[in-house]
């Protein structure tokens, strides 16, 4: 039987305990551990972005992250932005811009982006382009998906919105408090 450990970790405002291998990549861990499957498998190089979430605020390549290394920390991914009736302003002008044709590279494009509005509200083109290095699209060009993180920056200020915790996220979160373990 495999060696496991314990791993306690936020997602979209929900506590959960989870117990891996510590091999494990943090993109397998939401994928295939918690059935967060808007985070994408695009490559085997951290070349593509496709897996890119939140953590602790900041973006990041998942496939370049153990889940044990999330120990403690909070992660937002495409399920915890927005929600299809109050979508996030980034995945809002993405739909109005025409940010996406097969829709695979559109997560991590969404979070990089929104991770983009957050620390630079109103980024030039160039900047735009610039912070989407790392994440690639073998459909758009690309024009479009710079075009829809413009439009948000005008719309949004960057504002990124962080979930509202769910009853289950909160008795899991009392149960790791009580325990003394945070959440
Ligand atoms: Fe993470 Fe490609 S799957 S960079
Ligand atoms: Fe197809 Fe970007 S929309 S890879």
């Amino acid at each position: 039987m495999s060696h496991r450990v314990p791993v306690r970790v936020t997602v979209n405002g929900v506590a959960r305990e989870l117990y891996v291998e510590p091999r494990l990549l943090l993109v397998h861990a939401l994928r295939d551990e918690l059935g967060l499957t808007g985070t994408h498998v695009g490559c085997d190089t951290s070349n593509c972005g496709a897996c890119t979430v939140h953590l602790d605020g900041q973006a990041v390549k998942s496939c370049t992250v153990l889940a044990v290394q999330a120990d403690g920390a909070e992660v937002t991914t495409i399920e915890g932005l927005g929600s299809p009736d109050d979508l996030h302003p980034v995945q809002e002008a993405f739909w109005e811009h025409h940010g996406l044709q097969c829709g695979y590279c559109t997560p991590g494009m969404i979070m990089a982006g929104a991770d983009l509005l957050r620390r630079n509200p109103n980024p030039s083109e160039h900047e735009v382009r610039h912070a989407l290095e790392g994440n690639l699209c073998r459909c758009t060009g690309y024009h479009n998906i710079v075009q829809a993180i413009l439009a948000a920056a005008q719309t949004s200020g960057g504002e990124v919105r962080t979930p509202e915790p769910t009853q289950e996220g909160r008795e899991n979160a009392e149960t790791f408090a009580q325990e003394g373990l945070g959440a």
